[in-house]
This record gives C-alpha cells, structure tokens and sequence, in this order.
C-alpha cells in the first residue's frame, strides 16, 4: 500500500468486495473492467450524458467520475441486481422504449431511485429525474410511456412489492 493506492470495502449488488486500488480508479473502471459488469456505460466520461449512473447508497451517482476510494463502506446497485424481470426492465420491452440501448442502464437505475420515493410519478417528475440522461435515439417519450407503466405495476403489485 502507497500513498497511490487505497483500500476499501465496497458491496456491489449484495456481494463484499475488499479492494486495493489506484487513487484514481473510477467506479466505472472497477465495476466494468474489475467486476464484469457491463451494464454502467462510458459516454461522455465527464457527466454529462447519465450512461454510467449507478446507485450509491440508493442514489444516482455518476460512475465515470466517482472515485472508488471515496467509496469505503458504500454500498452500489447496478442493473445486474435487477434480475432481467424487473417491472421497469419489462415495460421497457414491452413499450419498445429501446433502440441501440445504450442509455438504458443508466435510465433505469434513475428510475429505481425514483420509484423508491415516489410510487406515482408524474410526467413531470420523470422528466425532471431524467434530466441528466442524452438518449441519441430519440427515445425519450416510449421510455417514459415505459416507466410510468412501471410504476402502475409496481402499484398494483402491491406495497410490499421491492422496487
Ligand atoms: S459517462 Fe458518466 S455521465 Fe456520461
Ligand atoms: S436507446 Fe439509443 S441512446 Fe437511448
């Protein structure tokens, strides 16, 4: 250990990683090229775009500009924990909402963050939430058509249903 590396202790999707890593090691190197988890994209590295987001504690974080050695006891979610079947990873099938996909991780780790707090977001809210996110296709009304579906299954599912 240097005054170049530093050591931490980070869960990743409910897993415990105790790490040894560069100062400037982003999340985003860790979990794509350390972790295998391709999921969080590199766009434009300097958040601006939201590919990368992830969950940091249960909020958005930009992966491609956070260091993992500001990281020590944080706990990170990325779209691998969803499991596939999801309400939002299945709305998003159903509405089409994808085209290249690129942008959807991070859009839908934005909408877990969401739907934690907010049950019943209105067009505005979702809008608001995903601000921070480009989609180059043009999808942006089917995914939001996607996530409001989402959030009407998740209610219907009932309380207890996690998000
Ligand atoms: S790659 Fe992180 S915000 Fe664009
Ligand atoms: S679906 Fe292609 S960038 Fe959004």
């Amino acid at each position: 250990m240097n005054d170049s590396h530093c050591e931490c202790h980070v869960t990743v999707n409910d897993q415990d990683h105790i790490l040894s890593v560069s100062q400037t090691d982003t999340l985003l190197d860790l979990l794509r090229n350390h972790l295998g988890l391709n999921s969080p994209r590199y766009g434009c590295g300097a958040e601006q775009c939201g590919a990368c987001t992830v969950l940091v504690n249960g909020e958005p974080a930009f992966a491609c500009t956070t260091l993992v050695c500001s990281l020590d006891a944080h706990r990170i979610e990325t779209v691998e924990s969803l499991g596939g079947d999801h309400p939002l990873q299945q709305a998003i099938i159903e509405y089409n909402a994808g085209q290249c996909g690129f942008c959807l991780s991070g859009i839908i780790m934005q909408s877990v963050a969401l739907l934690r707090r907010n049950r019943d977001p209105t067009r505005d809210d979702i809008t608001r939430a995903l601000a921070g996110h480009l989609c180059r296709c043009g999808a942006h009304n089917r995914i939001i058509r996607a996530i409001q579906a989402a959030a009407a299954s998740i209610r219907t599912a009932g309380a207890q249903t996690s998000v």
